[in-house]
């Protein structure tokens, strides 16, 4: 007999988003986004943490996302070879601006509504779940110019009826939703995380704060509509994960990591709690940040989510006197450099046991399952002599991560399903680059925009594979 840790129902699948594969930025009706916004080269990191008073399209910066790999004209070829994988559930996105092109209109775009009916219809059609992300990355442009993005609180209505929209059309087709993708991020890359471009002069914590207030706002609304419409929708919120550890058992460097983790944990305690954590106030008051909660948000937040996905890259490391100076954003979020682990070309740590202490701790946190929808590691591929891919090193940084899977299991903690980020190389968030690949699916094209845009299996595909058909059992 077996004594596999995973579920039989385990959901074995992988990840993408709508802002960073599907391309066809202008098509189907679809409006101007805040990636499409966002060259390739040296202004893009301006431009995604919002230093920029405006943005707007320049003739000579190149834009990833405008073609990104063409997902929109290519997901039937795409979900076949997913279905070969024997994938059982697919996380994407919907791009918000293919359904409401500016975002503030009374009535949806029937287009982009027929390309993701498709898109699921695609996905039955093999037994692949959707499991859909309503916002990863992307708010409509219109909304940022004429009402500030999320700064706003007339955001929580055009969300509401965006996501309702979606959970009526889509109703039977997808069950499991995300509501803001990574919804933390907001905190350390504002335009690219929530559309957030600030003034001169104002308290840039202020406004990332308020914007905060009204997606967890929305978040708790659109999560008891989902419940209405169908009883059977699973709703999650979606958490960048990865502790903070203390630099040293300094008790200051201590403090300092659970600091640094509440800042992060602080949207997951309210999406998953119903109400503000009691050291919440502390932090406004140090920020000097006011919040405008109304009782009725109060009584919105109630609705809580049925379980917690987060995204694994990497851990963190913080020290009481982490400054400016020895610390890079590596992998987004602030950290010093752990002297203990090796790390990408890209400089993001590797930790598969950071992994089990993260699950760990969101389980004893939160007490509701957990999704790892994203994981995986950044690489440069080449094509050898005989056409292949050979990418023993992915394949090494998921069978670890997949270990580390199992120990957290084994510990206790349940966990629904694991969708490694970018199963078809994309463009990538950060950096916007096509070189640095995620994908079991390799797709010619670099980071100018050249090349075919064929696909192609890479021997992690075939990995992969035989690690979903044994339910996780053989990993060599
Ligand atoms: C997560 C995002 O932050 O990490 C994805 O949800 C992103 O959108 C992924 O692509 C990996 O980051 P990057 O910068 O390597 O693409």
């Amino acid at each position: 007999m077996s004594n596999n840790v995973f579920p039989k129902d385990f959901l074995w699948g992988g990840a993408i988003a709508a802002n960073q594969a599907e391309g066809a930025h202008l098509e189907g009706g679809k409006g101007l986004t805040t990636v499409d916004m966002i060259p390739y080269g040296e202004n893009r990191m301006a431009t995604k943490l919002g230093l920029l008073e405006s943005v707007s399209l320049d003739e000579s910066e190149y834009y990833p996302s405008h073609q990104a790999i063409d997902f929109y004209h290519r997901y039937k070829e795409d979900i076949a070879l997913l279905a070969q994988m024997g994938f059982k559930v697919f996380r994407t996105s919907i791009a918000w601006s293919r359904i409401f092109p500016k975002g503030d209109e009374l009535e949806p775009n029937q287009e982009g509504i027929r390309f993701y009916r498709d898109l699921f219809l695609e996905c039955k059609k093999y037994g692949i779940e959707p499991l859909v992300t309503l916002c990863h990355f992307d708010v409509p442009m219109h909304l940022v110019k004429e009402y500030g993005s999320w700064r706003s609180r007339e955001m929580i209505s055009f969300f509401e009826r965006y996501a309702k929209t979606c959970f009526t059309e889509f109703d039977g087709l997808v069950k499991h939703w995300l509501t803001f993708n990574e919804i933390n991020i907001l905190l350390h890359s504002p335009f690219s995380g929530a559309g957030i471009l600030f003034k001169e002069g104002e308290n840039k914590e202020q406004v990332k704060y308020q914007a905060a207030h009204h997606e967890l706002v929305a978040s708790a609304l659109v999560t008891r509509i989902a419940h209405d419409i169908n009883p059977q929708n699973q709703v999650g919120c979606m958490l960048a994960g990865g502790n903070f550890y203390p630099y040293s058992c300094k008790p200051e460097d201590v403090l300092t990591a659970m600091q640094k983790d509440r800042e992060n944990l602080f949207f997951i305690d309210v999406q998953s709690r119903g109400y503000y954590p009691s050291y919440a106030q502390k932090v406004f008051d140090d920020k000097n940040v006011i919040i405008d909660i109304t009782d009725e948000d109060r009584k919105i937040l109630k609705n809580t989510v049925d379980f917690i996905s987060f995204s694994y890259y990497a851990s963190r490391c913080a020290s009481a006197d982490m400054n400016d100076n020895n610390t890079s954003e590596a992998n987004v979020v602030k950290s010093i450099k752990n002297p203990h682990l090796e790390a990408s070309d890209w400089g993001w740590v590797i930790d598969p046991v950071g992994l089990r202490i993260t699950m760990n701790t969101l389980y004893d946190r939160y007490q509701k399952p957990l999704f790892l929808v994203e994981n995986g590691l950044g690489a440069v591929d080449t094509i050898d002599e005989n056409g292949e891919i050979n990418d023993d090193y992915r394949i090494n940084y998921l069978k670890e991560h997949i270990k580390a899977m199992k120990d957290a299991i084994s510990d206790g903690v349940p966990l629904m399903g694991y969708t490694p980020w970018g199963s078809i190389d994309l463009v990538a968030a950060s950096t916007g680059e096509m070189s640095k690949r995620y994908g079991f699916i390799y797709v010619d094209r670099d980071n100018l925009g050249n090349g075919s845009l064929d696909r192609m299996p890479k021997k992690s595909f075939y990995w992969y594979k035989k690690v979903i058909a044994t339910n996780g059992e053989d990993l060599e």
